[in-house]
């Protein structure tokens, strides 16, 4: 897509305007994404200057999160590629992340007041949620009311805030704009976490099964708990290296207890749900995104 191009011209230029060499280097190695909050916000403003930097500001700004996210969960792939933490060491991702998070808020505080607030206020909710996604991690979490705020703020606080951001920028209704990607932001979520579970790593670009192993309860996992015959199997493979059995055991039992089919229904329900939020608005093109951020498969 032309306007996609335009997106990644607009970080090169960003960072060529940071005047650094390391940078540079650092933005060829990082490979592209699906860049879904762009098409995002280019499918609700349009495509002009004012939308193609918004979307080059959110998309370093998720690329920064990613930086430090792979930090914290020690991964050591992202987008089917070794990491920056894995090609270099976790004060490079760190460093790098803190370049491409202040310059997008340098950019940001040039931008109309009401999307630098939103999109800035989502930033703290991310960091957040990162924080509660590692808190979670400490003992098995039962709570569906926890993991929902942790998945709002790590996630779809920033597709909310892209959403209503492009809102702002072409006078539409904000709110139902950022209901839509709140609703949708969650969806995704669900799914990334049903993703972990359902493909092999080579689809996901980054080690398939883990969630589990790393202490995530995540909603299949807490459908799974309230539904399977054993509990103490169950909670006797949290936070361990499983097994083929282990995970074939896992795996038989979300199908069979139907877990992981209600999860996938619960997300399909959020994306549902985003789509009301928007039905007046006349724009087919988002129940298409709807429909590309939850039918993924990677
Ligand atoms: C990955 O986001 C992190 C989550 C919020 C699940 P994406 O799946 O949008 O990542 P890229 O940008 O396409 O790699
Ligand atoms: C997503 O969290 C990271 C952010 C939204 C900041 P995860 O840790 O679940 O994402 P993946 O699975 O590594 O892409
Ligand atoms: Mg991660
Ligand atoms: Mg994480
Ligand atoms: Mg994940």
């Amino acid at each position: 897509m032309e306007e996609l191009e335009k997106v990644k011209d607009k970080i090169k230029d960003f960072i060529l305007e940071c005047k650094d060499e390391k940078s540079l280097k650092l933005l060829d190695l990082l490979p592209t994404g699906k860049m879904l909050r762009s098409k995002l916000i280019l499918k609700i403003a349009g495509v002009n200057e004012e939308s193609i930097k918004l979307c080059a500001i959110v998309e370093m700004i998720h690329a920064s999160s990613l930086l430090h996210d792979d930090v914290i969960d020690e991964a050591d792939t992202r987008r089917g590629k070794p990491s920056i933490n894995a090609l270099f060491d976790n004060k490079t991702s760190i460093m790098f992340g803190d370049v491409l998070y202040s310059k997008a808020f340098t950019e940001l505080s040039q931008m109309n007041k009401d999307i630098a607030y939103t999109v800035s206020n989502a930033v703290t909710l991310l960091s957040i949620g990162e924080m509660l996604d590692v808190d979670l991690t400490d003992s098995f979490n039962t709570s569906y009311e926890k993991y929902l705020d942790m998945i709002y703020k790590k996630t779809a606080s920033l597709i909310e805030a892209s959403a209503k951001s492009a809102a702002i920028l072409s006078n539409k209704n904000r709110d139902k704009y950022a209901l839509y990607g709140r609703n949708l932001g969650l969806a995704f979520q669900m799914i990334d976490d049903i993703l972990d579970i359902t493909q092999d790593s080579a689809t996901l670009g980054k080690p398939a099964m883990l969630d589990f192993v790393e202490g995530k309860v995540t909603i299949p996992y807490l459908l799974l708990y309230e539904r399977v015959e054993d509990k103490k199997r169950l909670q006797s493979l949290y936070k361990k290296s499983l097994s083929k059995e282990e995970e074939a055991w896992i795996k038989e039992q979300m199908f069979e207890t139907k877990a992981l089919k209600d999860s996938i229904n619960k997300a399909k329900n959020l994306g549902n749900e985003a789509i009301q939020a928007v039905k007046d608005e006349n724009n087919e093109s988002l129940v298409e995104i709807m429909s590309a951020m939850i039918n993924r498969e990677f």
